[in-house]
């Protein structure tokens, strides 16, 4: 059985996604790794009895440190981890310790509107107030630089008849509902390839 788990911050609708939409006969969701106490994802993972941990860099009561959570995670042999709107940066250490094993969902075409400070609606702020008429999403490999690791699969859309930054996030969302559990389950079934400097999915 394939092992994941994801880090969340908020809403986690894309935790969601992933428990809905892939096989449970061939991944088992082991962990969600949060840095509050209190949002939608932490609930979701209470509901459906997946094992939730904290994570914090100061020492904190009830939350544990990269450093504890990335032992955890190698005692539970996970075979990916995925950034779901986890809003903290990953410490170098844990990347380097699961190279090529971290992956993010981004809400727009990397490399553009993408970096330090671009998340949630300022991602979508910044594509609506450069009158782009397409977005879309993103899933990559996560290393030392935000959003900069591989590009795995993006999917674009047209916005060009959308009003407002909402707007676009909302198509978007559904969007990236799509690509995560694909991209997913193309990881369990072994499907994802590094090649030259770039990456490929196997039919
Ligand atoms: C998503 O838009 C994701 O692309 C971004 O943060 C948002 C998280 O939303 N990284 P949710 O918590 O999965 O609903």
């Amino acid at each position: 059985m394939f092992k994941l788990a994801l880090f969340v911050s908020g809403r986690g609708s894309n935790l969601k996604a992933v428990y809905d939409k892939v096989p449970k006969e061939k991944v088992n969701i082991c962990a969600v790794i949060c840095d509050k106490k209190d949002c939608g994802a932490v609930q979701f993972a209470v509901e459906k009895s997946i094992p939730a941990f904290f994570v914090s860099s100061k020492k904190e009561n009830g939350f544990f440190d990269f450093d504890e959570i990335a032992q955890r995670l190698k005692f539970l042999s996970i075979d990916l981890i995925v950034l779901a709107g986890f809003l903290k940066k990953i410490p170098d250490f844990f990347v380097l310790e699961f190279e090529n094993k971290i992956i993010n969902i981004h809400p727009a075409l990397l490399p553009s509107f993408g970096g330090k400070g671009m998340y949630g609606m300022n991602v979508h702020q910044a594509v609506f107030d450069s009158s782009a008429k397409v977005s879309g999403a993103t899933v990559h490999f996560v290393d030392k630089i935000y959003d900069n690791g591989m590009i795995i699969l993006q999917k674009a859309v047209d916005i060009s008849d959308l009003k407002s930054a909402q707007e676009i996030a909302d198509r978007i969302l559904k969007i990236e509902h799509e690509l995560l559990p694909f991209v997913v389950e193309k990881f369990a079934d072994g499907k994802v390839l590094i090649e030259n400097n770039s990456v490929i999915i196997a039919d």
